[in-house]
């Protein structure tokens, strides 16, 4: 199955994004990863020695199935916020922006959700997560030299911008990027290069005018 979730687009499915971060963000066993301990490698015993959540009315998982599921159901059905200032003369001269740099190859409009997805909530729906969820080469500048899986180390998946506007209502910060690196919008897309440095230099190449209409676009996804 093709990966879509994570940075490296790793996981396939919310479930295994999901049971992943259990185990290896917080260190909590599920049916799908079964490591108690987390990512405590073989040698480091201290670690290993330390108590876990393992109980026998829960099985052999401390969070079992009914647990993962609730939890996968809730990132499924999870509301991506309303746009705002849909019609403004900015957003609009920004979105044509958007689209005349080429951002939209990669950050990628829009989908129909297929009418074969478990959750019928989710079939055959119009959703515009600007993003294609596919690997792309973003140049030696991103790079971390760490590959994962089929993903090299210069590979990164384009994140969707959807709700990207609200980072700093929502989260309290304006970091982007895998790393965090960029602290604003105008520095995420000063990163880009590789496959998205064309994409890149035309923005930079933009008037001042013409770039902070490009901002106002993203801040009203
Ligand atoms: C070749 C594909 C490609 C093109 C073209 C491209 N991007 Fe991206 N974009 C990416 C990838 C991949 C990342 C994630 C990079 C990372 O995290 O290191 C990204 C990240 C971003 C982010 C940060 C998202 C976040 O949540 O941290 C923004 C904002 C963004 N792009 C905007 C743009 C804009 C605006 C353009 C056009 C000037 C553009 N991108 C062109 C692939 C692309």
């Amino acid at each position: 199955m093709l990966g879509r979730f994570g940075w490296k687009a790793g996981m396939p499915t919310i479930r295994s994004q999901s049971a992943a971060a259990f185990a290896g963000d917080i260190g909590i066993s599920t049916p799908l990863v079964n490591l108690p301990h987390g990512d405590c490698t073989e040698r480091q015993s201290e670690c290993l020695a330390m108590p876990t959540g393992e109980q026998a009315r829960l099985g052999v998982s401390e969070a079992p199935d009914p647990v993962l599921d609730l939890v996968t159901f809730y990132s499924q059905t999870l509301g991506v916020p309303l746009r705002r200032d849909v019609g403004d003369a900015a957003v609009l001269r920004g979105k044509a922006a958007f689209y005349g740099a080429g951002c939209a190859s990669c950050h990628n409009p829009k989908f129909v959700t297929s009418r074969d997805a478990t959750n019928p909530a989710l079939r055959f729906q119009l959703i515009w997560p600007y993003a294609d969820f596919l690997l792309h080469d973003m140049g030696p500048g991103l790079a971390d030299h760490r590959p994962e899986g089929q993903a090299d180390g210069y590979e990164w998946r384009t994140p969707p911008l959807w709700g990207i506007g609200l980072t700093q209502t929502v989260s309290g910060h304006t970091f982007f990027l895998h790393d965090g690196r960029a602290r604003s919008l105008t520095e995420a897309i000063l990163w880009h290069g590789g496959e998205a440095q064309a994409a890149r230099d035309a923005f930079a190449n933009m008037d001042a005018a013409t770039r902070k209409d490009m901002i106002a676009f993203p801040e009203s996804l």
